[in-house]
């Protein structure tokens, strides 16, 4: 929303396509627009009620397929058309979305904003799922509206209008946007993160959340430059006046080309934006009803907060992708994720470890009945690979759980459990849902995510944020090694109280201290891993074998080959190959082994033998030096990887194949950063 600020049509809807651009990780089957057809001006009387005077509906633009196509079609739309891009605007409120589709194929129709008719009366996007919405749907029918598209928000903006209309046949022409907004809340289940725009109530805009993440950000225009400047409450909630700029948007990185100043949403929030000002409204899901307007002003100061990151970070530099970026900005990545959080030598007679955020709890995760990981994709691999060396350390037994199958059989947690909550984005909706569960069964939930601010990070009691910088490819790499660092230096600082452990805790941190450089190494493998792939590049599937610390990293390898090669690919405990796997070993099935030296060393060889002595198309990963040792007298592919603590093994072992899926997508000709039918962050069930 631009206040006091002008602004041609041309900029507002750059403006909007940017943060399409920025966002269109999170979904990329298609996409949608909103801005006002002509200049509505600014109300005479700030604060006036009356929703008597209608502007024309707003103009909505939908298409499906990537952004581009949208952004193609508008401009051409507009050029056949009477509308002059140079037109200024004092003051104007857009909306823009993009879709990964849940409820109906990606199409136009399906495409938000969705509209209560013909007029755009209300216009609304939505980021999650309305659960009831056949419910409300059929209601509505009965109203009379008629739907158009098969999606369940569009019962949203079509209820605003069903509310809008009865609150004036009642006779209360005042009704506010806000009033419209909370009743509308009250009728929904689900999860979402809505903004809506409305002909009725011109140049304002209303956001509201319930489990979906959703931010505002606020650009003072006179402030310019002053980025971290204090906050003033009474500045921020009404702006007198002064031009600026407010934003709405699911993550920061749509925001932070425009303003580093923040205000993390929260459930049952709901934000109205009006005469440049912002009212803050609180909705309580349990009572169903409003709260009355958020009496926080005092708190409105702490809860804006500065974004850390910069533009560059979500831009891909020299770098084809996103994904070949941030497999190659590991070293700096681990870097980032390490500092500030060893310490060698100095005043300290051994090396320790420090995690602020658990260091108060550290005692009761000691004392656990049992650790209990959850995660999802690779954020729950990554917790698999460092299972081992967290029961080691700590002694304490570590189950691990995938966040939707917790939930769905509500499997025993106790209030002597400490679960262990992994997600990069910290907003996967199974995630959060076992996060509730489990902090309504009272177990200490720690969280590590890659999300400052994110849901993840505010439910839980304590946790690590992973500091691996922002990560946009929807095959996750970067943070899964960081993760996993994160996991080894949890296990360090749970463990850190054990005499008998200290040599092996000292070796690890030496370990970690080498694995910036020693992944650097690994990195030089990519031209021996595009040949590679280059060898594969028509195979059906791909096997993975490993074991121990590296069963992990033959899921997440096969995991990264499956998602974005589009190759079927299965990552296999080799202590099970003879339980079913063997049966599909020949001579055309290509077949990963990874064999580097650690306790499990000599059972990886003989796995290799018995799948040689079956014809097997063998590609064995060993550490440097051990070539013959596991190349059954060369007739199997070698890829040799640097030595590192048996525990740290892992974030060098995955980086090879995180190569050879990038190089197979490439050469396969697949999308490498928006892989079909997926999408970065899973905020709906
Ligand atoms: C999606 C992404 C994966 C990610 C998983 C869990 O499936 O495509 O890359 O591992 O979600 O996400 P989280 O943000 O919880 O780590």
């Amino acid at each position: 929303l631009n206040y006091n600020v002008n602004r041609e049509r041309r900029y507002i809807l750059e403006v909007l396509f940017n943060g399409l651009r920025r966002l269109e990780y999170r979904g990329y089957d298609s996409s949608g627009i909103s801005i006002d057809s002509s200049s509505c001006k600014i109300p005479a009387v700030s604060g006036s009620n009356s929703n008597s005077n209608v502007a024309p509906p707003p103009l909505v633009f939908r298409k499906e397929g990537k952004i581009e196509s949208l952004v193609k079609s508008v401009y051409q739309e507009v050029a056949e058309t009477e509308l002059n891009l140079e037109e200024p605007f004092a003051i104007h409120a857009g909306i823009a979305h993009t879709r990964w589709a849940t409820h109906g194929e990606p199409a136009p129709r399906n495409s938000h904003p969705q509209s209560c008719g013909a007029g755009n009366d209300f216009l609304v996007v939505h980021n999650g799922i309305i659960t009831n919405y056949e419910v409300l749907k059929e209601t509505l029918v009965r109203h009379g509206f008629t739907f158009e598209s098969d999606t369940d928000t569009e019962v949203i903006p079509k209820l605003a209008k069903f509310v809008f209309d009865k609150a004036n046949e009642e006779g209360d022409q005042s009704v506010t946007f806000s009033q419209v907004v909370l009743e509308v809340m009250r009728h929904l289940e689900g999860a979402y993160a809505l903004i809506f725009k409305s002909r009725h109530y011109p140049n304002e805009l209303i956001a509201c959340k319930r489990g979906s993440p959703l931010l505002l950000g606020v650009k003072d225009l006179e402030d310019e430059g002053s980025i971290g400047a204090s906050f003033n409450d009474a500045k921020f909630l009404s702006n007198n006046q002064q031009p600026r700029e407010l934003f709405f948007a699911s993550d920061a990185n749509a925001l932070v080309e425009h303003t580093k100043k923040v205000l993390v949403i929260e459930d049952g929030d709901v934000i109205h934006l009006k005469d440049g000002g912002v009212s803050i409204f609180k909705f309580d899901h349990a009572k169903g009803r409003c709260g009355g307007t958020l009496a926080r002003p005092a708190s409105v100061e702490c809860a804006l907060s500065v974004l850390e990151m910069e533009v560059e970070q979500i831009n891909k530099g020299k770098y084809k992708h996103y994904m070949q970026k941030e497999i190659h900005e590991q070293p700096e990545s681990l870097t980032t994720t390490m500092r500030g959080r060893l310490i060698r030598g100095g005043a300290c007679k051994s090396k320790t470890v420090l995690l602020g955020g658990l260091k108060d709890h550290l005692k009761t995760i000691r004392r656990s009945r049992r650790i209990v990981f959850v995660g999802c994709g690779t954020s729950y691999n990554a917790a698999l690979a460092s299972r081992p060396i967290v029961e080691e350390l700590s002694g304490v037994p570590v189950t691990m759980e995938v966040a939707s199958d917790l939930v769905d059989r509500q499997g025993p947690i106790y209030r002597e459990d400490t679960a262990v909550f992994v997600s990069q984005s910290g907003e996967t909706a199974d995630t959060l849902q076992a996060l509730d569960y489990a902090l309504e069964n009272g177990a200490l939930c720690v969280g590590i995510t890659n999300t400052v601010g994110s849901a993840l990070a505010r439910k839980t009691h304590c946790g690590v944020h992973i500091n691996a910088g922002c990560e946009i490819g929807v095959a996750s790499t970067k943070a899964y090694t960081s993760q996993i660092v994160v996991m080894a230096m949890l296990a360090l600082a749970v463990g850190g109280d054990m005499i008998s452990n200290e040599a092996r805790r000292e070796a690890i941190i030496d370990g970690l201290l080498d694995l910036p450089s020693k992944v650097k190494e690994v990195l030089k493998l990519d031209e021996e891993m595009k040949d590679l792939a280059e060898l594969l590049i028509n195979e059906q599937s791909l096997l993975v074998f490993g074991r121990g610390y590296n069963y992990a990293t033959a899921l997440e390898g096969a995991l990264k080959v499956k998602e974005v090669a589009l190759m079927h690919s299965e990552g296999i405990l080799a202590g099970e190959m003879k339980h079913g796997p063997l049966a599909l070993v020949d001579h055309n099935l290509p077949i990963v082994v990874i064999a580097t030296r650690d306790a499990c060393f000599s059972k990886q060889q003989s796995v290799i033998q018995q799948l040689h002595a079956r014809k097997g198309r063998l590609i064995v990963m060993c550490t440097k030096g051990d070539s013959a040792s596991v190349s059954v007298g060369g007739s199997c592919r070698v890829i040799e990887v640097p030595h590192v603590e048996d525990c740290l093994q892992p974030v060098l072992n995955v980086i090879p194949l995180q190569l050879l899926a990038y190089h197979l997508t490439v050469l396969r000709g697949h999308n490498v950063d928006q892989p079909r039918n997926l999408a970065k962050s899973v905020t709906t069930q």
